[in-house]
């Protein structure tokens, strides 16, 4: 029993100690708003079907535009390597 307790503040410290969130878990807050598989709703078209790089393309400027858009608030705090990353898990 003790170990178990033991293992689990391990566990703990391993994920707290690191301030990064790993692309994976980013991208599956997309689906909060772009649905599931990635094919919107009344409000959101679909970017199932985007070209990988167009879709890069376009989280590299929602990165640029400083404006309060939804998508800008979300991607300014991304990497441009996060960005990769989750286009890595959606498109491939
Ligand atoms: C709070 C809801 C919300 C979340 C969360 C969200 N999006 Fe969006 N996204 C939108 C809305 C609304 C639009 C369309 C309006 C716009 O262009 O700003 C959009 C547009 C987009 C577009 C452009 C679509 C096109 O064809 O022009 C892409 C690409 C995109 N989102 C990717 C993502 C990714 C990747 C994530 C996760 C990191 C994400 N979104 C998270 C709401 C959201």
């Amino acid at each position: 029993m003790k170990i178990f307790f033991i293992l689990m503040l391990l566990f703990c410290f391993k994920y707290s100690i690191s301030d990064e969130i790993k692309p994976i878990v980013i991208e599956e807050n997309c689906k909060s708003c772009h649905g599931k598989d990635y094919s919107g709703n009344t409000f959101i078209k679909s970017i199932k079907d985007l070209d990988k790089e167009i879709f890069i393309k376009k989280m590299k400027d929602y990165k640029k535009n400083n404006n309060n858009s939804v998508m800008s608030r979300i991607v300014k705090v991304l990497s441009v390597n996060d960005i990769k990353e989750i286009a890595e898990i959606i498109y491939d």
